[in-house]
């Protein structure tokens, strides 16, 4: 079980948006079509404490790896804020944009790509420290067999060999402790494990979750595999085009979750815990696209409780009395009615 986490919050999102321009080339132009817009992510709030590891679920094509890389201003937000630790991250630049990018890192799922085949595991997890000017070449050395240390490959042995020599487990140590080596306090894994053996993949989400409690890290784990996410996570946050619509501590969303399309993903998954039996809920069609969001609230054209409001005006993010928020009518302007009662007949069979 994991120890509770810091109060204070590491990073912040607050209305959050990332849109990306699609199609503005010349063959667009010359056909007399405008540009169209993407709204990856459309006004996401979320909050990382240090020392707590929030989860980040939902189906493809939703916004996970944007949140993730807009954090990190690897991309750009169209707007909102990001804060971190307080100070606002979303329109620095030069010096200051450097800085934080060294305390915000992005694991990504691939490690097999991601690491540079020519160069020795101890140039790679130095390479930061040079790239960023920091101590002498006896301090990097230093720092970089302590972050291998850190991810459990110790350096006598690990800091002279290349990537081909290492398994795929040994070969995302090494990316998180390139992570690690710049001393970050938030760590974003993009589905850090999915591509790994499923008999290492433990070791490496224990290794995420002790360093996020003894370095006090705040991480975003994003994850296709919501059995993971009970495992690891503190809260836990469901994504559907662009926004988030349910958030709260994993074991509250994961046994009774309340939006109807959380419901749904949970129930689409087997095995989140051998002692639930999924009952009949179903997610039925695909995410629309991020080009063409409906009106009203984004799930509307799934979900079997729609009613004329939900088409009509996007419900707000509600906050419930047992620490999560949900963004749904049911819980708003259809509390009390027939198809509320339907709907919570459902999720009681849910959580049974
Ligand atoms: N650079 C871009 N230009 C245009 N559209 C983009 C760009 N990057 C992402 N998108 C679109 O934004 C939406 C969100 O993509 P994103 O990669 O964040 O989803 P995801 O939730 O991480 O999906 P997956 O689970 O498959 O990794 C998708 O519809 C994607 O096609
Ligand atoms: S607001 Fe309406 S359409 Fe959206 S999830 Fe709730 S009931 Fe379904
Ligand atoms: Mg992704």
């Amino acid at each position: 079980m994991r120890q509770p986490a810091s109060a204070a919050p590491m990073i912040e999102a607050r209305d959050l948006k990332t849109h990306f321009r699609v199609g503005g080339g010349v063959f667009t132009a010359l056909a007399g079509q405008k540009p169209q817009v993407a709204r990856a992510l459309d006004g996401v709030d979320l909050t990382i404490r240090a020392g707590e590891v929030v989860g980040l679920v939902g189906e493809s094509g939703c916004g996970k790896s944007t949140l993730g890389m807009t954090l990190v201003r690897m991309v750009e937000p169209t707007g909102g804020e990001i804060l971190h630790d307080g100070q606002p991250i979303t329109g620095i630049a030069g010096a200051r944009l450097k800085a934080y990018r060294a305390r915000a890192q992005i694991i990504f799922q691939d490690p097999y790509s991601s690491l540079n085949p020519r160069l020795t595991v101890g140039r790679i997890v130095g390479e930061a420290l040079q790239i960023h000017g920091i101590g002498t070449r006896a301090d990097r050395t230093e720092r970089m067999r302590d972050a291998l240390r850190k991810v459990r490959l110790p350096p006598e042995e690990f800091e002279d060999r290349f990537p081909s020599d290492l398994s795929g487990g040994q070969r995302q140590r090494v990316a998180i402790a390139r992570g690690l080596v710049l001393d970050p306090s938030f760590i974003v894994a993009d589905e850090p494990v999915s591509m790994l053996d499923v008999s290492v993949q433990a070791g490496v989400l224990e290794l995420l979750d002790e360093l996020s409690r003894n370095l006090g890290l705040a991480v975003l784990y994003i994850s296709h595999d919501i059995a993971t996410v009970g495992y690891i996570c503190d809260r836990v946050a469901v994504m559907y085009l662009g926004r988030v619509v349910e958030e709260g501590p994993v074991r509250t969303i994961l046994r009774h979750p309340k939006h109807p399309y959380t419901q749904r993903l949970m129930a689409a998954i087997p095995n989140v815990d051998p002692l639930v039996r999924r009952p009949r809920v179903v997610l039925e069609g695909d995410v629309p696209s991020p080009l063409n969001v409906p009106a009203g609230c984004r799930f509307v054209t799934r979900c079997p409780y729609a009613q004329e409001i939900c088409r009509r005006a996007e419900p707000d993010l509600l906050r419930e009395g047992d620490g999560r928020t949900a963004r749904c009518h049911l819980y708003g302007a259809l509390a009390g009615t027939p198809v509320a009662a339907e709907a919570a007949k459902d999720a009681a069979a849910i959580a049974a």
